[in-house]
């Protein structure tokens, strides 16, 4: 069962091992809470990437997980990158993903991130409103230089996901309406520093069922061929990211290729390029979260398991509901509990798991959160001032420390 989340996560001997290197051994040599991600996880997702979409430029995702050997791994695998700030591009730029893989998309892109963007001359800007194609352009004209762009826009699809990571909706702050992008497309080919180049929509994050995809990539395909009548030259067709993974032991995700079959027919024809921005796909299931039991505690009317890791760590089931299987480190005979698994964190909402049916654990446990590789470490905070956590990486039974455990210094600096 663990091995339809991850095909390197399993007990030998009784104890959970990712790629064959003990978590307790870990959890013990390194201290806990510690993100532990699969190398060849991660080189598999890419490679099915590549595989499903032979002819696409497919970006990495980088506010998945920006720990600059994830980052690396994308790009051995083939993949530029998708960013939404300075910082994930001074990051990508480290680790030697070439600027002509890189597109830039947000809706807040402040001037000295659009002055460093294009000083690095990435490949296009996904530009969001009226304004940002202004300030663009007089950036541009400053610096003495000419960039690419593609327009967001908003296909208002339903991608029935959570509807905080639902971005492709009219209501929803992020890109154009695609019913009246045109005067966009029109006012930024007047833009003398712009070269329209592009069409960029991202419907929303943990995507399951393909079918949005499709009426999405219709919508944007029907303005390509409107634009291209309008002497507009259309290089690249960037559809974003979204694909969904399993969280629960009862979900199935697409993989890639059934994403391919669901729009390579629908893009057939179109001569533009097309960009892929997988995140949560590439990564989410590469990675877990392991935490230590510290107390139990009984009230009567209900259980709780108090663990070491909390929404500082992973806010994820604190900010969407979400849902991450959890797993006990230790494999033996056990009753199940019903219980709360909640974390150190002055809130109430800071849990991990509620009222989840779970095998009976002790104090001074290891358990595994499963499915944290992608929007896990990467938003984490330092709340209640606690250091974050320290990431490990394993390959083929090894493992490296790759980012190591703050200290109160750090934080404080
Ligand atoms: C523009 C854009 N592209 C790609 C992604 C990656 O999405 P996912 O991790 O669901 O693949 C996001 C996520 O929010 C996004 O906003």
């Amino acid at each position: 069962m663990l091995s339809e989340y991850n095909k390197y996560l399993e007990y030998i001997s009784d104890e959970l091992c990712l790629e064959g290197v003990s978590l307790k051994e870990l959890a013990e040599e390194l201290g806990t809470p510690l993100y532990v991600y699969s190398a060849s996880y991660i080189r598999d997702r890419l490679r099915a990437y590549r595989q499903a979409f032979p002819e696409a430029l497919i970006c990495y995702a980088v506010k998945a997980n920006f720990n600059p050997h994830i980052i690396a791994l994308a790009k051995e695998g083939g993949a530029g990158a998708d960013i939404v700030s300075g910082g994930e591009l001074y990051a990508s730029l480290r680790v030697g993903i070439e600027p002509s893989k890189i597109v830039y998309a947000g809706v807040g892109k402040t001037l000295k991130e659009l002055e460093y963007a294009i000083n690095s001359d990435i490949l296009m800007f996904n530009v969001e409103s009226f304004m940002e194609l202004d300030v663009l352009d007089y950036i541009a004209g400053k610096l003495g230089k000419k960039v690419r762009v593609a327009i967001r826009v908003n296909p208002d699809v339903d991608p029935k996901t959570h509807p905080y990571i639902s971005t492709g909706m009219k209501k929803s702050k992020f890109g154009v309406d695609i019913k009246t992008a045109r005067k966009e497309y029109d006012y930024a080919r007047k833009l003398k520093n712009l070269r329209v180049v592009g069409i960029h929509c991202h419907i929303g994050s943990q995507i399951l069922d393909v079918s949005p995809y499709i009426e999405a990539a219709q919508k944007v395909v029907e303005l390509y061929y409107e634009l291209l009548k309008d002497g507009f030259e259309i290089e690249y067709l960037d559809l974003g990211g979204g694909l969904g993974i399993k969280y629960k032991p009862e979900q199935s995700n697409p993989e890639p290729s059934d994403l391919a079959e669901a729009i390579l027919p629908v893009v057939k024809g179109v001569k533009a390029k097309l960009i892929l921005e997988p995140g949560r796909s590439v990564v989410g299931n590469g990675g877990i979260l392991l935490t230590q039991v510290q107390f139990l505690k009984d009230k009567g009317h209900k259980h709780f398991v108090i663990v070491d890791a909390g929404m500082n760590d992973l806010v994820r089931p604190a900010m969407y509901e979400a849902y991450h299987h959890i797993v006990p480190v230790e494999r033996k005979e056990r009753s199940y509990i019903k219980t709360d698994v909640v974390g150190p964190i002055c809130e109430t909402g800071d849990f991990l798991a509620l009222d989840r049916e779970i095998p009976a654990v002790e104090k001074g446990e290891y358990l595994a959160v499963l499915s944290a590789g992608a929007y896990g470490f990467a938003m984490a905070s330092h709340y209640n001032l606690r250091p974050r956590a320290c990431e490990v990486l394993v390959d083929k039974g090894s493992y490296r420390v790759i980012r190591e455990r703050e200290d109160y210094e750090y934080i404080l600096r």
